[in-house]
């Protein structure tokens, strides 16, 4: 019997050493591929190459079992079991590595201190302000400096110094705005400034001569809006007081002014005019699309200022000017209506 029962069984075609063998090598280089895998592609080419649920090498070893001795099955199967578990957990492992690499290269590259951050929407001075900075630059050049005064100013430093008289049809209420309401009273009337000219009061009443301003700043007048005009404005008012100061040099000044401002090829033409404080006087235009534009006035200083400033008319002259900044800045920047500036609108306001 026992020789029919041992021709019967076959003899088993793998020992259970050799098949715990073959899991070790199997659990060894899957390992050493899961390690090396750079990408997730080639962790997972890895992954169906060992865990594979076709063709996979643990479903091939899954398959010796049948050929082992039926007693050494338990602890086949347990070996088995075993080394599934250590190859999923080499495969897992990989599997953070990678994503590990992957968030620390991202925290890399936010920390990466040579990539440009986004650009910060940052404002910029209002056209007017640019203009003003570029025409002090080109006074200072020049070697005049930079005087103030107040914009709420007295009707002596409006009017009386610069030679308007009582009388002065300049002085009518419908043409300036009085804070006071154009009554006189014990205290001086008192008016918005309608022009620059009241600071060369200002500057010459403190200041002996030679003196050699310009001056920049808001002025205020009841005039209709239109493509020259608003009832806010600004002027750069000039003045350059010396010995032998001739209408010649305020020629000269004005053109380098307007060449340096507005362009080698801005003409500048003086027309006769009057001013009660300049004598003579002129207007200044400059050339624009063909034609003219009036930028200011200008003229030599009236001995009579000179006087009401304690002056010597006799030994010293001066030339003096008065220029519209908003005119300017429209002819420097090609705008046919100086209402633009006042608009606020940002798309507007974005080209300076
Ligand atoms: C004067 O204001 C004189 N004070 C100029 C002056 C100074 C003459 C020194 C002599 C010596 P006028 O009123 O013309 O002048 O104004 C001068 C310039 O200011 C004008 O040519 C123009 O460019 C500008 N301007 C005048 N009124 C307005 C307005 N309502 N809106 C915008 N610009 C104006």
């Amino acid at each position: 019997m026992a020789s029919q029962t041992d021709a019967a069984a076959p003899p088993p075609r793998m020992q259970l050493s050799e098949f715990q063998q073959q899991l070790d090598d199997l659990a060894q280089s899957a390992r050493e591929d899961f390690s090396q895998a750079a990408d997730t592609e080639s962790l997972e080419a890895a992954r169906v190459r060992y865990v594979g649920a076709k063709s996979g090498r643990l479903k091939a070893s899954q398959k010796l079992l049948g050929q082992l001795d039926k007693s050494d099955k338990p602890a086949a199967g347990k070996s088995f079991n075993e080394t599934k578990q250590l190859v999923e957990s080499a495969f897992n492992a990989s599997v953070l590595r990678l994503e590990q690499n992957a968030s620390d290269s991202v925290h890399q590259e936010q920390f990466d201190p040579t990539i440009p951050g986004p650009r910060p929407r940052l404002g910029h001075l209002h056209p007017i302000t640019q203009t003003i900075e570029e025409l002090k630059d080109i006074m200072g050049r020049l070697g005049f400096s930079v005087a103030d005064g107040p914009e709420i100013e007295d009707e002596w430093h409006n009017f009386d110094a610069l030679n308007i008289l009582p009388a002065h049809p300049a002085r009518d209420p419908l043409d300036n705005f009085y804070v006071s309401g154009g009554e006189t009273t014990s205290v001086q009337t008192m008016l918005m400034r309608s022009q620059t000219s009241t600071v060369q009061i200002r500057v010459m009443e403190n200041t002996p001569p030679p003196v050699r301003i310009i001056s920049l700043g808001r002025v205020y007048r009841p005039d209709t809006p239109d493509a020259t005009h608003l009832p806010m404005f600004h002027q750069i008012e000039g003045l350059l007081v010396d010995r032998q100061v001739t209408m010649a040099d305020l020629k000269s000044v004005l053109r380098i002014f307007a060449s340096n401002y507005l362009g080698t090829d801005v003409h500048v033409r003086f027309r006769p005019s009057f001013f009660p404080f300049t004598e003579p006087s002129v207007e200044v235009d400059m050339s624009w699309q063909g034609g003219w534009l009036e930028m200011g006035g200008a003229g030599m200083v009236d001995p009579a200022v000179l006087q009401a400033v304690g002056y010597d008319p006799d030994a010293v002259t001066g030339f003096a000017f008065g220029l519209g900044i908003e005119r300017l800045c429209a002819r420097r920047h090609g705008m046919d209506d100086i209402r633009e500036i006042y608009k606020n609108d940002v798309r507007f306001l974005h080209q300076f």
